[in-house]
């Protein structure tokens, strides 16, 4: 591990807590004095579930959100470039930590709420959010220039996407390699969840962005990690059943039943749970590697 200062430690160890597509946390970070580099660490994609890397995009996204909360943590004004070098697609973001002020108390519930969140698998209550949670959940999304789509709680739509959803989780529960490929990430004792931790009444929300390059996916994962730890605040948690926006047909039939403007990114259940089980994290020496 490259020797790096106290602070950029504890900034790049809540990084590192952030959710990832099948808990592979597919980033690598590269530290120089005030300067911390976000890669993409392809060894750790998923070439049959998600061959253009958008899901791994997403979650180095919420790695990379995770990072500017604790940046202001520890007081720091940290200033984001995404994407800055088109010759050098696996360099993600980069960010420069100046000095700034000290954190205000909505930043400070936020960098609490990161080694709290964790995805819930177990089934989410039976009941919608309330409303004004949910509208401080849309706030934040749109904060972070992306769109939350709600489904109403019943109703034709809702039930032809969830319907579409759990379709497309048999599908891909058929499918071998696509299984292999989940077995190599996924702990047998934490399965991969989907729409199966929905119950009927439970909030459906689909997070999407007005564009699908790398850059768009990126923002869907600052987003996505911005929403996820406002609704920790709230003690909401999340399940994700992103499996539909894995296959190009399905992502598309998707878009059309929610009747979505922009692209899904992300489809999430929200609701109140009991806390389950954290997850392993790689260690930051691990994620760090030499400039
Ligand atoms: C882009 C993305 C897609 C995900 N898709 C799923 C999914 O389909 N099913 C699921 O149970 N969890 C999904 N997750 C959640 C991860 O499995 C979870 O973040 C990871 O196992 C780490 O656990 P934690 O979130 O509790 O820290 C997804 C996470 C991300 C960032």
């Amino acid at each position: 591990m490259t020797t790096i200062d106290a602070k950029v430690a504890r900034i790049l160890d809540a990084a590192t807590q952030a959710p990832s597509i099948l808990n592979t946390q597919p980033w690598r970070a590269v530290a120089t004095g005030d300067s911390i580099q976000v890669r993409a660490d392809s060894s750790r994609g998923l070439p049959h579930l998600d061959p253009a890397a958008r899901e791994l995009h997403v979650s180095c996204g919420a790695f990379l959100l995770n990072l500017r909360i604790a940046a202001r943590r520890e007081s720091f004004d940290p200033r984001v470039e995404l994407l800055p070098d088109a010759a050098d697609p696996a360099l993600l973001a980069v960010i420069d930590l100046y000095p700034g002020l000290r954190p205000t108390a909505d930043e400070l519930e936020l960098a609490v709420a990161v080694p709290r969140r964790r995805t819930a698998r177990v089934p989410l209550d039976d009941e919608p959010l309330a409303v004004d949670v949910l509208d401080e959940l849309t706030q934040t999304v749109f904060d972070e220039h992306a769109l939350v789509r709600v489904l109403p709680t019943d109703g034709p739509q809702r039930r032809s996407v969830l319907a579409l959803l759990r379709e497309t989780e048999a599908e891909i529960a058929r499918d071998k390699v696509a299984r292999a490929e989940e077995g190599r990430w996924t702990d047998a004792a934490r399965p991969r969840r989907g729409v199966a931790a929905f119950e009927p009444r439970t909030t459906v929300a689909i997070l999407t962005t007005p564009g699908d390059s790398p850059r768009d996916w990126l923002v869907a994962g600052q987003a996505l990690e911005r929403l996820l730890l406002t609704a920790t605040v709230y003690a909401v948690r999340a399940s994700f059943a992103t499996a539909a926006l894995e296959d190009p047909v399905t992502r598309h039939e998707l878009r059309t039943l929610a009747g979505l403007v922009g692209f899904p990114q992300v489809v999430l259940g929200l609701g109140h749970s009991r806390l389950g089980d954290s997850t392993p994290r790689r260690s930051v020496g691990d994620v760090l590697t030499g400039a």
